[in-house]
Order: structure tokens, then sequence, then C-alpha cells
């Protein structure tokens, strides 16, 4: 449905889809510009153009996307008579970009503003746009408790995106947030309200962000690599990746089977854990964190095997070994460490525990006995 918005007509194409398309037209213009829209949906934006005889002047993708591939090559040859610009970020590696924008710039769209604002974080290349009442996010931030997009794609940085959310904490509270996805539903609503409800502009430091990540780092599904080459490359073949259907692949957890759900796992704390370590030598404990992490502060376990809870459905031949002994799962903070758990009870392991708040809760405890004695 086209409206009008004071200055503009929009619409939101395609609604009920997970990955969010809009368009955006002038008053008493027939020039569009369309926000992140995807090749699978080509035909329904050639159609729009078509029968309305409009014009396409500007496309705008928010990122490099690796969740689907963008339908702005094949727009931009298919239109290239009125040449339209492909608008992405000055960080943007994409080969078809003809206008790279960066921080503060403003775009005069026939006399509607279209302001940017460089948000890195979901990737380097994060941009959102402000469209007079509109605030057009990408994966910069999603709608209430889906928080924003992952930062562990390439170019991720959950520093960065702190950084973008403190800067989108500042802007006005009237302004409507429409991200680049929507798994569940959400209606927009405004950015006011997003600062009650979405846990990402919650905390309250960069540490406790980038801490709280971590530990959802999985890195990037092999598909989705194929995405983003796909992308970069400016493919116009929508088989040149394959994408699963309706995965909500950019949010934080989101290459995760949701049927994991049901496999629910024993947790153990610290404590229990650290009695285990000492008397029992029948079990076998798997680190689940990433290979860079154990140079990190938190260090190693020595009785630990390793193997990232990204890699652990890519190592079953390693682990069918240990088939029928128990298995404990530990990670930084522990919520890797129960998703791995889980994954193993789903392989059909049954001896499983994982440790509650992980090697960080296992280390104080450690650090109160010492300072006990
Ligand atoms: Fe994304």
């Amino acid at each position: 449905m086209l409206t009008k918005d004071q200055e503009y007509y929009f619409q939101m194409i395609n609604p009920d889809h997970t990955c969010k398309a809009y368009l955006i037209r002038p008053i008493n213009s027939s020039s569009i510009a369309l926000i992140d829209p995807q090749l699978e949906h080509l035909q329904d934006y050639i159609d729009i153009i078509e029968q309305n005889k409009y014009t396409l002047k500007y496309i705008f993708d928010t990122h490099t996307h690796a969740d689907h591939i963008s339908a702005a090559a094949a727009l931009k040859e298919k239109y290239k008579e009125v040449e339209p610009d492909l608008v992405m970020s000055k960080y943007s590696q994409v080969r078809c970009v003809s206008l790279k924008v960066q921080d503060e710039m403003e775009i005069n769209f026939e006399g509607i503003p279209i302001k940017i604002l460089e948000t890195p974080g979901h990737t380097l290349d994060s941009i959102s746009l402000i469209i007079l009442g509109k605030f057009f996010t990408g994966d910069s931030l999603f709608l209430g408790e889906a928080g924003a997009g992952r930062d562990d794609l390439p170019g991720g940085s959950p520093e960065q995106h702190w950084i973008s959310l403190e800067k989108i904490k500042r802007l006005p509270d009237n302004l409507i947030v429409y991200p680049a996805h929507e798994y569940r539903g959400r209606q927009p609503t405004t950015l006011g309200e997003q600062k009650q409800t979405n846990p990402y502009l919650k905390f309250t430091n960069q540490e406790a962000y980038v801490e709280y990540l971590s530990d959802l780092v999985l890195g990037p599904a092999d598909w989705m690599k194929d995405v983003l080459k796909a992308n970069y490359q400016c493919t116009q073949d929508p088989k040149s990746a394959w994408v699963p259907l309706d995965s909500p692949a950019c949010e934080s957890l989101g290459t995760l089977d949701p049927s994991l759900e049901k496999y629910s796992v024993k947790a153990i704390s610290p404590l229990v854990f650290s009695q285990i370590l000492k008397d029992n030598k029948d079990y076998i404990l798997l680190d689940v964190r990433s290979e860079k992490e154990l140079s990190g502060k938190l260090g190693t376990i020595p009785e630990a095997n390793h193997i990232p809870l990204s890699s652990i459905m890519n190592d079953i031949s390693q682990l069918l070994k240990w088939r029928d002994k128990k298995i404990i799962t530990i990670c930084g903070s522990g919520k890797r460490a129960e998703i791995a758990a889980r994954i193993l009870k789903k392989l059909g392991f049954q001896n499983l525990l994982f440790v509650e708040g992980g090697i960080k809760k296992w280390k104080g405890i450690k650090l109160n006995n010492l300072r006990a004695i």
C-alpha cells in the first residue's frame, strides 16, 4: 500500500516478507528510490515501476547483505537508459556502486532530503537513512527484542556497533524505525519506544555490550559467504548462491536451528564443575569458544578439548568417539556452551552438562576460594 506521508509517498514492498524493501516517491514526481531491494522479488519491483510509469532514480543498499542477493545490479541493468544510482557507503566493496556516501551527507531527492548516517557494526559498510520522519536502519537496529543485526560476519565489529547505537540513541524519539528485517511480524514504532524496549539500546557501556555479543559469535555459515561474494560481484543470477528459506540469518543467533529450543540440557554451577575437575576423571570437557579467545584474558583450561561452536557440526567424526562419555561443555559466559550441548543432544548424545556462567564465573569462584585460603 502506497501511503502519502506529508512530502513523499512511501511503500513497504512485500510487507509479509522477513526481508524488508521500501519505496519512496516525492509528491508530484514519478521518480522513485528503492531501499534494500532483493533479487528474488525483482519482478515485483519491475511491475510497480512499469504499471505506474515510474522512473527509478536511486537504489540504496544499507549494507552488503549476507542473507539475500541484492536486486541492485539487475535493476541498474534493466533501467540502464535512466541510469539509476546504486548508493552505498564509501566503505562498500560492491563493484557496481555508482554513488558512495559518507556520514552526515545529504542527498536531495527532488526536494526530499535523504540524510546518511554511517552506522558500522553489523558490517563496516552499514549506513542508515533518515528521510524526514522515517529512520531506515538496515541491520544496525531491529525492532524490540530482536535487538540488532549480528556482528560476527566479515567486517562486523561489536565495538563499532556500540558506537553506532550510541549515535542512534542521540536521535529524536519521534523518528519511526524501519529496519531491513523483521522476522516475527513486529510493526515499526518510534525510536523513543525502541529506546524503552530494545535490549541493544539499553547497554550502558561498551564493554558490557561487547561481552554480551562475544557469547553469540557463530561466524558466517558457508552459504552466507557465497551470498556476500555474489553481492560483491553484483550478480544478476538468483541461482548464483543458495539461500535457505525464511532463515532469520541476520539476527545474532540467526543461523542456529530453532528446533534446538526443545533439547534442554542440565546446567552445573562453577562450584560443582570445580569439584568434578578435582574428583572425577571420567568426562570429556569441551571448550566451545572461538580460536581467538584461547589467547585472550580468560586463557585456556588444560583439561579441555577445543571445538568452536561454529565448527561443531563440521567435527562430527571427532565427537562420535565420545558418544558414550559424559561431556561437559564450557565457554566464556555459558550461552554458547548451552547451545553446543543442545546440538550434541540433538545428535543423539545423552550424558551432557554445561557450565552455567562459563569460565568467567568459574574463575571468579576459583579466585574467591583462593582468597578464602
Ligand atoms: Fe544484514
